[in-house]
């Protein structure tokens, strides 16, 4: 992720100090910017020239006080550790400039516990880019109690000058996206271990019948099974919903350090960074189920986005821009019109019947939509009315 946002911020023509560890690991991000470029330049996106100029506002370093001195803005993307965390920012705190902004880019920690940590954790914000960060164009700007909302607006302002959709949100486990996406995958590997599909009848499924740019599982491997598992875990702990517990073959996996691409094994075994055809973790079942798979995985995430809007987190807009513009899903809320949160309600109904899981309840929120004569209008209605909401009382 590190590589990916300093590739964002260069292009947009800004100067940017990298800081890892050590020089192998510079040289890693080194080659994932000079492949991404190429790449680009191989597509016809960018000229040769542009990319050398990218490349030329980027200077490494391996001490972060030495990196961050001068800096207007510091991006911080190490791995999922709040000690980690915590102690590199007490020593950004005191090495950068006193009015630059401090950004986490966590996936799971709570933004709050790492603003905690500085001196001044009003200039403390999360911003949470997606894989690829090149790519996606969504960035969730996570404000914590203390953040000054000044330094949301001047984050914002800059993240639309880059090109990208920033969406503001609440401090809350999973924030938008991975709330939404990691249970999803979190389910997917829970009815692959259950002997529902073999790993490839899933992704395939996903990929054919709900029009998702990978399945599942590839994508875990893509995330990192570490990084799944810090916010099932995390998800888990705040909201003490069973659905949300991590499969245990997930967890072994994690041990194992088969965290997925960036390891060479995970669901899959990499070669040359393809997917090859070994036997993968877990048996074949005896019997395949992938026939549901669309309804139950789809189904389930529906509520979920249902959920969500709810609880008052986030508006459907942010909801649909979130997934479209985070992870290349079709916007939720239209899925939910297609087929109709009667049939949504009926799918739920029966995962809640066969699972028993009160996270597997089916949403109020869904049942009045079921329940509305025009089940379209009820969903523009809401979309409108929580757009309003939001923007009106962003603070919530
Ligand atoms: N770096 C830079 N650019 C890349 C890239 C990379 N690693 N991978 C792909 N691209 C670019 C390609 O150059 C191409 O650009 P172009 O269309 O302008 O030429 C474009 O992305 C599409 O790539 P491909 O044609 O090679 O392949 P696909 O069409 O199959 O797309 C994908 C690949 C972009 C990875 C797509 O499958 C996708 O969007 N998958 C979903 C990814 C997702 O959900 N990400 C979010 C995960 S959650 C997260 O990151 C948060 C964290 O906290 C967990």
């Amino acid at each position: 992720m590190g590589a990916g946002i300093t590739e964002v911020f260069a292009k947009a023509g800004f100067e940017v100090h990298a800081v890892d560890n050590n020089e192998a690991a510079l040289d890693r991000g080194r080659s994932i910017i000079a492949k991404s470029t190429g790449r680009a330049v191989s597509r016809g996106r960018m000229t040769e020239e542009e990319q050398a100029a990218l490349v030329g506002r980027i200077t490494y370093f391996t001490d972060p006080a030495e990196a961050v001195a001068g800096c207007g803005l510091v991006v911080e993307a190490v791995f999922e550790d709040l000690d980690l965390k915590q102690e590199i920012f007490k020593k950004i705190d005191v090495a950068a400039p006193e009015d630059a902004i401090l950004a986490t880019n966590t996936s799971s920690l709570a933004i709050t516990a790492i603003a905690a940590a500085v001196s001044k954790p009003e200039r403390v914000v999360g911003v949470h880019f997606f894989n690829p960060a090149p790519v996606q164009t969504l960035v969730e700007v996570v404000r914590t109690v203390y953040t000054d909302d000044a330094i949301v607006e001047q984050l914002v302002k800059l993240l639309k000058e880059l090109g990208k959709s920033p969406v503001v949100v609440n401090d809350r486990a999973g924030f938008i996206v991975n709330a939404l996406l990691i249970p999803y995958i979190g389910s997917a590997i829970n009815l692959y271990e259950n002997g529902f599909a073999t790993r490839e009848e899933i992704d395939a499924t996903m990929v054919e019948a709900a029009g998702y740019p990978m399945g599942p599982l590839a994508l875990a491997d893509m995330i990192g099974n570490d990084v799944c598992l810090a916010v099932l875990e995390k998800l888990y702990d705040e909201t003490k919903n069973r659905v949300n517990a991590p499969a245990p073959i997930l967890t072994r996996l994690v041990i194992a350090n088969m965290q997925g691409r960036k390891t060479g094994k995970g669901f899959y075994t990499y070669v040359d960074g393809k997917p090859s055809e070994d036997r993968g973790p877990i048996r074949r079942p005896m019997q395949s189920r992938k026939a549901e798979l669309p309804d139950r995985l789809v189904g389930e995430y529906l509520n979920n986005c249902v959920k969500m809007v709810e609880e008052n987190y986030a508006s459907v807009d942010a909801v649909n821009t979130g997934m479209a513009e985070g992870c290349r899903m079709p916007k939720p809320f239209e899925v939910l019109k297609e087929i109709t949160p009667k049939r949504v309600l009926e799918i739920v109904e029966g995962i809640y019947a066969e699972t028993g899981e009160p996270g597997h309840r089916p949403a109020r929120l869904l049942r009045q939509l079921a329940a509305a004569d025009d089940q379209a209008a009820a969903i523009d209605e809401l979309q409108a009315s929580t757009a309003e909401l939001h923007a009106s009382n962003p603070r919530g």
